[in-house]
């Protein structure tokens, strides 16, 4: 399917019927009126437009015209909606950073849109039955549901976005909304958005359509992991953010540069197969959740088979980067005898699977269930799990072993597998219940101070260091207690909240109140970075996706105060003039900045913070489960949401 078509079906929809009263007499005078005025000028198009006349067949250029006046037409008879007004005046409020495309006519798309928006907040709102407009709408509203949902089956919808209905439910899932009741959490909640929009608008301004933004210098930062291609990784990353924050306007813009521009057709370059499945497909099959609209599960699907080369390997474990045009592969010159990485190797799971439930394309599920076969049947060292694995021989390269990067996320998608899959895929759940009954035994800490904490081992010995990145895992054991009873559930939440713990320190011992990339404890040392290399902060988020899970898990209060705290610094230290950007010091009063909003600070930090300060019902954990990026994916049979095909 190309972008145009996509493009032009979604221009072209039927018109839009309006909840409002039949037109008075009056009116339909006017829209007589209007109609004659229309034939008048079509005819005198087709009597003095060069082009039309010259053509060679009359019957050729009236069914020509006829087409021109069936695009047209709706847009041209149906009077606009009472609120258009409004609507409009929203738009450029929102958007006065947006630069239209040329080739976009804006206003027929956010109308439409607009419309779509209204009532969806009206129902958020009221909570209440909307009349049924007339034959286009077969669905009864019924409960509040996102825009989309409340145009299932609709004529009108299939027209312009392709939907996927959700399964039918007498529950569905909150993914708007969520205030909580407090009217002081409520205002952190609206700082939250108010951050959100910092970050958005200044990288539509300033980069919009390029990966990330240089929050100081106000350009686009060409040089991430995404090297320069302009994929819009910010856009792709912090879209369900912008859905999820109610940012609708912003969501449609998103949603509008994917349909015309994301395509991975001729870049040229070596990019990572880990990030470009957690943050593109990803992202996308979370937008696909959220809405239905096909468009983002059909870009999920074009973007991972570009990944599939990768995984012609003859243990099937992928290489680290592929070059998507030529469809050469590389491990990155770094890593141990060029082995491919246990976390990102090792990271691919819920997406692909998801990815092969709805597309009914068997091949995503088949490649991380080979991977999953590999690592459950190589001899491991103590039973713990090293970070590299070579592709070609299937040996571990070095034993270092981490929970932190190059480990992470590994142990995080076995337990998510299982969650994910609505605990069926209960060999998930066993390897990860061994694998952390060996990083207990092995790994686990406790500081001269009483500080909990897992230290990196190299072959046996243990380096006392622990990553900014490893402070994830108090979300993922609170995750492991809470969700199956066994012999470990105590010790899990021990080892969660004395994480959390830590890694709070961590921030607190800080002089801008924020972790520094990796940190020591050593006697008279605990929780801080001794080398200058390891003092910087690049906006991660993984101390908050902590607190936010155990505040939902153990409603704690110390975690929402805790969040907060680190609202207060990222405020203070990393919000630029256009954006928020990463420091190069922590230990000092007036860090430097390093000038980079990285994607993961839309999709991860502040959707985390805007749930932390939210009721439990919004993206219920009992409903999602967050990749790694923080995409929230549906829960097999536990939300309708999933929207899969059997
Ligand atoms: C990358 O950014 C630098 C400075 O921000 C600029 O000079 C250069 O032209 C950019 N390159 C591309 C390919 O956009
Ligand atoms: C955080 O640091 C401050 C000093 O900067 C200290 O007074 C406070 O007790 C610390 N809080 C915790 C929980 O360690």
């Amino acid at each position: 399917m190309s972008l145009l078509s996509m493009h032009n079906r979604y221009l072209n929809g039927a018109p839009i019927p309006s909840p409002r009263k039949p037109f008075r007499s009056k009116e339909k005078c006017l829209i007589l009126m209007i109609f004659c005025i229309f034939i008048l000028v079509f005819c005198g198009t087709f009597l003095y437009l060069p082009e039309l006349r010259s053509s060679s067949g009359t019957r050729e250029s009236f069914s020509k015209m006829y087409k021109q006046i069936q695009d047209a037409g709706p847009d041209l008879l149906i009077p606009a909606p009472p609120y258009a007004e409004e609507s409009k005046n929203n738009i450029k409020s929102n958007n006065r950073h947006f630069n239209y495309q040329a080739d976009e006519d804006p206003h027929l798309l956010d109308d439409r849109y607009k419309l779509m928006m209204k009532i969806d907040e009206e129902q958020q709102k009221n909570q209440k039955v909307l009349e049924r407009p007339d034959i286009a709408l077969k669905i009864k509203f019924s409960s509040p549901k996102s825009y989309i949902e409340n145009y299932i089956e609709s004529e009108v919808v299939e027209n312009m976005i392709k939907t996927v209905p959700p399964a039918k439910s007498d529950h569905y899932p909150v993914t708007v909304g969520g205030e909580d009741n407090d009217e002081s959490i409520r205002m952190k909640r609206l700082k939250i958005v108010e951050m959100m929009r910092h970050a958005w608008d200044n990288y539509v301004k300033y980069a919009w359509g390029m990966n990330e933004l240089k929050p100081v210098s106000k350009k686009a930062h060409n040089n991430s992991v995404f090297g320069s291609a302009p994929l819009g990784a910010t856009i792709v990353d912090g879209l369900d953010t912008l859905y999820i924050m109610g940012l609708h306007d912003e969501f449609k813009r998103g949603r509008e540069w994917i349909a015309k521009h994301l395509n991975f057709d001729n870049i040229n370059m070596h990019l990572s197969v880990f990030e470009i499945n957690i943050r593109f497909i990803g992202g996308l099959l979370s937008c696909y959740a959220l809405t239905g609209d096909t468009l983002f599960r059909d870009k999920a699907e074009l973007i991972a088979n570009k990944l599939l080369p990768a995984f012609h390997t003859p243990t099937g474990i992928p290489y680290a980067l592929i070059n998507v045009k030529t469809g050469s592969v590389e491990n990155y010159n770094w890593a141990s005898a060029s082995s491919s990485i246990l976390s990102e190797f090792g990271t691919l799971h819920l997406e692909f699977s998801y990815l092969s439930d709805i597309t009914n394309n068997k091949i995503f599920k088949e490649k991380v269930q080979h991977i999953r076969k590999v690592v459950k049947e190589v001899d491991k060292p103590k039973g713990l799990y090293p970070n590299y694995m070579h592709p070609k021989t299937g040996n571990w390269g070095q034993h270092h072993i981490s929970l932190g990067g190059l480990g992470d996320s590994f142990y995080e998608y076995l337990l998510k597998s299982w969650i994910q899959s609505g605990r069926v895929d209960k060999e998930a759940r066993e390897m990860f219940d061994e694998a952390m009954e060996a990083v207990f035994k092995h790994m686990l800490q406790e500081s001269p101070s009483g500080l909990l904490y897992i230290s990196d081992m190299k072959y046996d010995k243990l380096d006392q260091k622990m990553d900014a990145l490893a402070c994830f895992a108090g979300g993922m054991f609170g995750l492991s207690s809470k969700t199956l009873q066994n012999e470990m559930t105590n010790k899990y939440l021990t080892v969660a909240e004395g994480i959390a713990n830590t890694c709070h320190e961590a921030y607190n011992r800080s002089t801008a109140k924020l972790a520094p990339e990796s940190f020591k404890f050593t006697e008279g040392n605990e929780a801080r970075a001794i080398k200058s290399s390891d003092k910087y902060y690049i906006l991660r988020p993984e101390t908050v996706e902590t607190y936010f899970t155990l505040w939902r898990l153990t409603k704690n209060p110390k975690y929402r105060k805790w969040g907060w705290e680190v609202v207060e610094a990222l405020e203070k230290h990393c919000r630029a003039e256009a954006g928020y950007s990463g420091i190069k010091n922590v230990y000092v009063p007036n860090p430097i900045k390093d000038d980079v909003q990285q994607s993961y600070f839309l999709a991860e930090m502040l959707k985390y913070l805007y749930l932390l300060f939210s009721d439990d019902s919004l993206i219920s954990l009992n409903e999602w489960v967050f990749n790694s990026e923080a995409h929230p994916l549906p829960i097999k049979g536990h939300n309708p949401f999933y929207r899969g095909k059997h």
